[in-house]
């Protein structure tokens, strides 16, 4: 899995021409989206304009909680490769840990959408299969839960003010890939004064920081932009370090926020 992608979202927009330049200009070869986000079939469109190969391409794909329950998500997974005129995703998660359906509980919800998605998985039509948003307790039923198959990757908020250590760690321990999402904070980082400090200091932009940050800590990232000379910044973290300090004023900058939703209450 490509440590390093772009993401695509429904908030702020989605920008086709950003996409396109992101796969032909920079070299990006991991992209981000979600049944949700309501870009696939533009998104199809853009991966077809940059002739980058399929096989080159790691495309991840989410399944939005209307769509729970065996038959529904394995549709749903369908009709999203459809959309996007794929054959197969790299990755795909379920986006959220709770249902939005009554008539079962979140975990019989999650369990019987689990075995959709190893289905899904042993016929080839995800290479990988994960989840996203899951706190531990999660994660400890679906593994009772399934039958033999766990999540490759949780996905997760992840940024110097969250950095959600007990689940990393439950997931490191576990062999599931730890992804993290919002970056930048969705911005919120990018005017911290030591964050403008380190910018400064190693002549980088206060968005290079975050993402390098991610990085060096392991961690699979998707910055978002729309905007072409944001992608490109967002790319060229490839040639310098943060050093020790850096690295540990970062990780002291954790207060638990959530600059997106907060699962911590879905059972
Ligand atoms: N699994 C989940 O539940 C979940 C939840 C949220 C997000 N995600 C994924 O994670 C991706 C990233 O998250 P995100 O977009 O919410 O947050 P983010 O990447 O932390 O921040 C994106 C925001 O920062 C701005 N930005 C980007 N690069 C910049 C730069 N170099 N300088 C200044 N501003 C910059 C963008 O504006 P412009 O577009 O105007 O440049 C946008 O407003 C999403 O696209 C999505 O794929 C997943």
């Amino acid at each position: 899995m490509p440590l390093f992608g772009l993401g695509t979202s429904h908030q702020g927009g989605y920008s086709h021409e950003a996409v396109v330049y992101a796969l032909t200009q920079c070299g990006v070869r991991h992209i981000d989206t979600a049944e949700r986000y309501g870009c696939e079939e533009q998104l199809g469109r853009a991966i077809k304009e940059s002739m980058v190969s399929r096989e080159d391409l790691w495309i991840t794909n989410k399944l939005w909680p209307d769509n729970y329950g065996f038959s529904t998500a394995k549709k749903a997974c369908l009709r999203s490769c459809s959309i996007m005129g794929l054959e197969y995703f790299d990755l795909y998660l379920m986006h959220w840990p709770g249902n939005f359906e009554s008539r079962v509980s979140n975990r019989e919800a999650r369990a019987e959408t689990w075995r959709a998605l190893e289905e899904l998985y042993k016929e080839g039509i995800c290479k990988a299969i994960g989840v996203s948003n899951f706190l531990v307790h999660h994660l400890e039923q679906l593994k009772e839960d399934s039958s033999g198959v766990i999540p490759h990757v949780n996905q997760m908020e992840y940024h110097p003010y969250q950095q959600s250590s007990t689940v990393m760690e439950y997931c490191q321990k576990e062999g599931i890939v730890f992804e993290g999402y919002c970056p930048l904070a969705k911005g919120q980082l990018l005017d911290e004064p030591k964050v403008l400090h380190m910018a400064e200091k190693h002549r980088r932009t206060p968005a290079q920081i975050c993402i390098r940050w991610s990085l060096q800590n392991g961690v699979v990232t998707i910055p978002k932009s729309t905007k072409i000379q944001r992608v490109r910044e967002n790319c060229q973290v490839f040639d310098f370090q943060l050093d020790k300090t850096d690295m540990e004023a970062l990780s002291k900058m954790h207060d638990g926020r959530h600059v997106t939703w907060d699962p911590s209450n879905i059972q």
